[in-house]
């Protein structure tokens, strides 16, 4: 058996109808950079999310650095931040996080994780608030919502701003309310493989502050007033109608797919709750956990067992391998050590194949190789 980290193929043959008719309607408009398609996702998306705003872009990673040039031009009236602004985040993402950060023109600040949830940890982002904070940027790490009430509680107190990493979330919830619609802004990716992924590269932005919004039109498009018109510099990051249309049509499907991913996981964790060299993935009851990674800690042979499964055809990858505090990309960075919880989630994590379509058959094969491999 051969079971990939992701296999898209029997998704799409799910949703060909309607991507089909999407797509065709792309081909007679003949409109394929914003236009009526975008603007209908947008208005979709933004209704799902239940906020205001919600603003296409061409990737998540654009989504954060427009994010912090549309606060950056709020608070300090041009585009950029400067390196004595402080940004807290966590170390244990995608890099893509901590260089939107860099890109602003801010310092990025890294604190520790909880090892529990993998997610920021909000003792810590308090403790590394300084006079020069301006913001942080919580990461819902595979699917699983951050501790907002806190973070929004601190946030406030300080008078800081969040930015949304929800790259890996689209649809989880913190206490019944969607993530990316606790902060000033939320970022999402819809890169092919996040579990609602477009057919290339592709991001959104929510918001509820409408001078964000237009903000953020203008630096999707090269900072224009009106057309020909730029009163500060911006980006080519506009979402295009071929991504749009592929993504209405799956967004139709995100709460049935973010189901189906979390009775794949109910699978895992029956099995793993009674295998003590697993932890499995913990959520609290008030999370809404879509399950983009499925990711357990092993105590100990984390190598071997990963080994172990890739010759038994089963692909599980380690997210991450390395820690963004290591990286020399980041190098002028604030780093608020100890790392206890992102050690802990560096030495022990292994995520698992995870996706709506994942047969009965497949999910009992993976189950199989990592029970045998402790037996
Ligand atoms: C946590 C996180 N942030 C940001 C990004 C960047 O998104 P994109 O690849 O769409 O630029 C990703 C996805 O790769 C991610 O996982």
């Amino acid at each position: 058996m051969n079971i990939p980290i992701l296999d898209l193929k029997k998704e799409y043959t799910f949703l060909k109808n309607d991507i089909t008719a999407q797509l065709k309607s792309c081909f007679k408009n003949q409109q394929w950079i914003l236009g009526n398609k975008v603007e209908a996702f947008e208005k979709r998306a933004a209704k799902y999310l239940k906020v205001k705003y919600a603003v296409g872009v061409a990737s998540g990673t654009d989504a954060l650095i427009l994010s912090l040039e549309a606060l950056a031009l709020k608070l300090r009236s041009k585009p950029q931040f400067s390196a004595k602004d402080e940004i807290i985040t966590t170390p244990f993402t995608f890099l893509a996080t901590a260089e939107s950060i860099v890109r602003s023109g801010a310092t990025p600040v890294f604190v520790d994780i909880n090892p529990d949830t993998f997610n920021i940890d909000t003792l810590s982002i308090k403790k590394a608030i300084t006079k020069n904070t301006v913001g942080i940027i919580p990461v819902h790490l595979y699917g699983q919502a951050c501790e907002m009430d806190e973070i929004s509680k601190i946030a406030k107190e300080y008078n800081l701003f969040v930015v949304e990493d929800a790259a890996q979330a689209f649809g989880a919830e913190y206490k019944n309310r969607k993530v990316g619609t606790f902060g000033n802004c939320g970022a999402f990716s819809f890169f092919p493989s996040k579990n609602l992924g477009a057919f290339g590269d592709a991001g959104l932005i929510s918001t509820n502050d409408g001078r964000l919004s237009e903000l953020l039109k203008m630096l999707r498009n090269h900072g224009q007033v009106r057309q020909y018109d730029a009163s500060f510099i911006g980006h080519n990051s506009r979402l295009d109608a071929i991504q749009a249309a592929v993504l209405t049509a799956k967004l139709k499907y995100i709460d049935k797919f973010n189901t189906l991913r979390k009775k794949v996981a109910y699978e895992y964790d029956k099995v793993f709750s009674d295998v003590k060299e697993i932890e499995a993935p913990f959520s609290p009851d008030y999370n809404r956990h879509i399950y983009h990674l499925y990711t357990i800690k092993v105590a100990s042979n984390r190598n071997k067992l990963l080994k172990h499964l890739n010759s038994a055809g089963v692909q599980a990858r380690i997210y991450y391998p390395v820690p963004l505090y290591e990286m020399k990309a980041f190098k002028s960075a604030i780093f608020k050590k100890p790392y206890k919880g992102a050690e802990d989630a560096l030495s022990k994590v292994i995520s698992l194949p995870i996706y709506p379509f994942l047969a009965k058959g497949q999910i009992k094969h993976i189950i199989k190789s990592i029970v045998d491999f402790f037996a």
